[in-house]
């Protein structure tokens, strides 16, 4: 049961290293059957996020655009596998369902840029996060969890980087 759990998180990333780290740490903690959602305009830094998670996950891949397939797929030494979907290609719902995401979801974690426009197509239980531009360097990240599983990654999340539930 989540105690003291708030359902959102959100803080100012500083730089891309920054917004790579807080992906490694969400990476971390994510597994087979979770749901990250990541919502923003051109260069909100999505893909910096994707890097931080694939990386945390234990990837042996380097995260990249999905700008010519519509799934990445990364790899990890156990042989589980992380799914990486970009949205913004299969905005089309017919697309998406073409796509079978129960399937990816079975299989491993799946994060998914541009979550925004496929949203119907997604589990209504997942994380979600929200970046926006402030300025060249900086960039809001707003992380929101739907559902107990996401209440507790998000409360695992914020012990380790602010050190409290
Ligand atoms: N604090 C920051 N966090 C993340 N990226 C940043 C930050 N400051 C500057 N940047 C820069 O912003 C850009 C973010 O690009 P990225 O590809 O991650 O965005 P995106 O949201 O995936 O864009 P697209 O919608 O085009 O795929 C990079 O060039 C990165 O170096
Ligand atoms: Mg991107």
């Amino acid at each position: 049961m989540p105690i003291l759990a708030s359902d959102s998180v959100e803080f100012i990333s500083r730089s891309p290293a920054q917004t790579r780290r807080a992906g490694m740490r969400l990476g971390a903690l994510v597994r087979p059957g979770d749901v990250i959602c990541l919502a923003g305009d051109l260069g909100s830094g999505k893909s910096t996020l994707v890097q931080g998670i694939c990386a945390g996950w234990g990837s042996l891949d380097q995260a990249t655009s999905p700008t010519f397939v519509l799934v990445n797929v990364y790899r990890r030494l156990d042989g589980m596998r992380l799914f990486h979907l970009d949205g913004y290609r299969l905005s089309d719902a017919l697309e998406a369902e073409d796509l079978d995401i129960e399937a990816l979801i079975s299989q491993g974690p799946l994060v998914v840029e541009w979550a925004d426009r496929i949203q119907a197509a997604l589990p209504q239980e997942h994380l979600w996060i929200a970046l926006a531009w402030i300025d060249e360097e900086q960039r809001d990240l707003m992380i929101s969890a739907n559902g107990s599983r996401y209440q507790n990654l998000l409360a695992e999340f914020r012990k380790r980087v602010y050190g409290v539930a």
